[in-house]
């Protein structure tokens, strides 16, 4: 194929990602109302005591945002919510917090947020592998009774224990690690839609967001600051690039050229001017950091860091 056709290709499935896009609008509303409740509890603590946040992190920044989907408040208390135990992630809070980056990967305009809904379809696939295990009581089998009845592996049995005191399955990282492994549910050779593959794509995608707001948030001691297309793109080169195709990798770098000026930013978490972003989104970015290491290092312990 040669240059121009693969341009006219990529351009028409780009439009054919754009309908789908009008297709599914509104998905927003669900979320707004699902997760109204449990925000507010949540701020209403962050705010009631900034006694221990150093001057710069003034509370007010974290307030809603009026007339934005995307709330980065919001964003950061599914963040903080995510890491339990000592080293497990929870997975309710961190699909919130997926949610949250979608809406903000969506505000950043249709050609980004083709991207964001590959990534509601990988949120979507654990929330499903979720209610199946809660529908079926096989699933509420603790850990101990699982790796008899299985004749499997005690991999991780003793790792896990702090799972086991809970029903479900897929209530944490770990937990979900654990359970389909025993059940032969991951696939080391093929795809297949396992948790553990899916959480894999999902946590890759996380490494690219995490770096790009690292990026926004820097600012150069002198020289000017780089426009948020050049510096997500550079982010993307980084991290996802390495898994997608040539096609994909042309598709995004043309999504990121489309993306709004650093003016927009600030308007989008309520700040006025760069060092107020750059507080929000530190803040933002060390909580990815720890959910990010800790998933990291559950999918390392168990070998998923190259799930097909
Ligand atoms: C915040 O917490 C500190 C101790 O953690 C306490 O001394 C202070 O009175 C609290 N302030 C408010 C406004 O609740
Ligand atoms: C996360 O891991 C990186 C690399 O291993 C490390 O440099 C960083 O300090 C860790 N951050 C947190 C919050 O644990």
């Amino acid at each position: 194929m040669g240059v121009k056709s693969k341009a006219a290709a990529a351009i028409l499935v780009l439009l054919m990602f754009l309908g789908s896009l009008w297709l599914q609008g509104g998905l927003d509303y669900h979320w707004d109302t699902c997760l109204k409740g449990y925000n507010q509890v949540n701020k209403f603590h962050q705010l009631s005591n900034s006694s221990g946040a150093d001057a710069a992190e003034d509370p007010r920044i974290l307030e809603g945002c009026p007339g934005q989907t995307f709330q980065v408040s919001m964003l950061l208390t599914h963040l903080l919510a995510a890491p339990a135990y000592s080293s497990d992630v929870l997975l309710q809070p961190y699909l919130s917090s997926w949610d949250e980056l979608v809406k903000f990967m969506e505000s950043l305009g249709p050609m980004v947020g083709l991207i964001s809904k590959e990534i509601e379809t990988k949120t979507s696939v654990i929330r499903q592998l979720a209610l199946l295990a809660e529908e079926n009581p096989d699933a509420e089998l603790s850990p101990d009774v699982h790796s008899i009845n299985s004749g499997n592996t005690d991999v991780g049995t003793k790792n896990n224990a702090e799972a086991s005191g809970h029903a479900s399955a897929y209530h944490s990282v770990r937990s979900m690690i654990w359970v389909e492994l025993n059940r032969g549910l991951v696939d080391f050779h093929h795809q297949t839609d396992s948790g553990c593959r899916t959480l894999l794509r999902l946590h890759r995608a996380l490494l690219w967001l995490k770096l790009f707001l690292e990026k926004l948030a820097e600012t150069p001691v002198a020289g000017r600051l780089r426009s948020p297309s050049e510096l997500c793109r550079e982010a993307y080169q980084r991290t996802l690039a390495n898994y997608h195709t040539w096609f994909v990798r042309r598709a995004a770098e043309l999504a990121f050229i489309a993306m709004p000026e650093r003016g927009f930013f600030f308007r989008l978490v309520c700040v006025q001017n760069q060092d107020q972003l750059s507080t929000v989104l530190t803040r933002v970015v060390e909580a990815i950091e720890e959910v990010y290491n800790r998933t990291q290092k559950a999918l390392e312990e168990n070998g998923m860091l190259d799930l097909p």
